[in-house]
Parts: structure tokens; sequence; C-alpha cells
């Protein structure tokens, strides 16, 4: 399972590795440390730096999207709440704002 968890990834970051964006597959590769929110827990230090560089590397309108896509691709196939999500990481000390909406009816093309 892990390894095949691995490889998804891995083809993810090969095929992101052409494009301007970050990739779903960086994306994920970067959370790994937030695997304690997919549990219910609340965001470990090391889960908000990462999501903190993660948000910052989506620094223009076509990287949000896609950071939202990713999110919601991420989070929201797991049946997680987004919005409250978003507001936990928001809340100190984790303190990191997600520049966009995040519910399951988002629609990422519109992210500015
Ligand atoms: C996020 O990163 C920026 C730039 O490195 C830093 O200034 C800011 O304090 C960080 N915020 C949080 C909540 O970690
Ligand atoms: C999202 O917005 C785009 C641009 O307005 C639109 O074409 C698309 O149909 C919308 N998607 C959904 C799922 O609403």
């Amino acid at each position: 399972m892990a390894v095949k968890l691995a490889c998804v990834v891995l083809m993810c970051m090969f095929a992101g590795a052409l494009a301007q964006t970050i990739s779903c597959g960086q994306v994920m590769a970067n959370l790994l440390p937030c695997v304690s929110l997919v549990t219910g827990g609340a965001p470990t230090a090391a889960c908000c730096r990462a999501l903190n560089s993660t948000v910052a590397q989506a620094s223009t309108t076509a990287g949000r999207q896609q950071l939202c896509s990713c999110l919601k691709a991420a989070f929201g196939g797991l049946n997680l709440n987004l919005a409250d999500l978003k507001a936990k990481v928001a809340a100190p000390p984790c303190g990191v704002e997600i520049p966009f909406d995040l519910t399951t009816k988002t629609n990422c093309s519109l992210v500015q």
C-alpha cells in the first residue's frame, strides 16, 4: 500500500515537472507531515511549516488554482470538511491562511 502510494506520488511529480505550477504530487509530498489532519487531529508545527511554504509557492493565480484542485482532491476525497480544515490551520498557533475559499463546492477555476 505504502509502496503503491509512493509510486503514484512519484508519477505525479514526474508528470508535474514540466508544468510551471506546483504539481499535486509535490503538494501531497509536501503535506505528508499533515497526515494528522486527515484523522481529525490538530495540525502539527511541521504541518504548519509545510503548508505555509506550499501556500507561498502558489503565488500566482494559476498556482492558487492548481493548489485548490490538489487540496480538494487530496482532502475532499477523504470526506473531510474543507472549510473546517481551512479554519483549523488559520487558527493560532498555526496561522496559515489558505488564500482562497475552500469548500467541496469551490470552483477552483474561479480562484484568483
Ligand atoms: C510563513 O512563511 C513566511 C515566509 O517565510 C513567514 O514570514 C511567515 O511568518 C510564515 N507564517 C507562518 C504562519 O508560519
Ligand atoms: C467553474 O467555472 C468555470 C468558469 O466560469 C465554468 O466554465 C465551469 O463550468 C465551472 N465548473 C463548475 C463545476 O461549476
